[in-house]
């Protein structure tokens, strides 16, 4: 069985481009999905791409991962930094995460330090950009296919 990625996005990270250009960029949310795309292509492996600005919905996305997919790569967006809905539920699924960022957010606002969802992740990446989800896609797919570093 081949593998298959659950990248997902969290709140306000559809208005990617629009935003604070000065802090997220001028790459559209589009953009980042194709990037990814692209790249899961390279590596052989399937992935699927999805934005709710309702926790509640990346919930039950997360869940659904569980029954069709290996790996979750997850921007959070703020529920990053207090939604432990999310953190149950990337605990809950069993599954191995990672956390990325666009910015780096420990060199930003000082409640942008904690996140409760980096304890139940294989780890967190952030200030790279859209690169940033490139990693965090090689990551996990690295993790997936054990630990040689080729
Ligand atoms: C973000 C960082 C978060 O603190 C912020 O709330 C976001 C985007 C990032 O990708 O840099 O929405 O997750």
């Amino acid at each position: 069985m081949g593998i298959s990625i659950q990248v997902l996005h969290g709140p306000n990270l559809n208005l990617l481009g629009v935003r604070e250009p000065e802090v997220y960029g001028k790459e559209t949310l589009a953009d980042v999905d194709e990037m990814v795309r692209r790249e899961a292509k390279s590596l052989g492996v399937e992935v699927d791409c999805f934005q709710s600005n309702i926790e509640g919905e990346l919930v039950d996305a997360l869940h659904a991962a569980r029954e069709s997919r290996q790996g979750v790569v997850i921007n959070p967006g703020a529920l990053t930094h207090y939604s432990i809905a999310l953190r149950d539920a990337i605990s809950g699924i069993g599954l191995p995460c990672v956390e990325v960022h666009l910015s780096n957010v420990h060199a930003r606002e000082s409640f942008r330090h904690h996140s409760v969802i980096a304890p139940v992740c294989l780890g967190q990446i952030a200030g790279f950009s859209l690169y940033s989800y490139i990693l965090g896609l090689r990551a996990v797919v690295h993790h997936l296919r054990g630990a040689d570093c080729a």
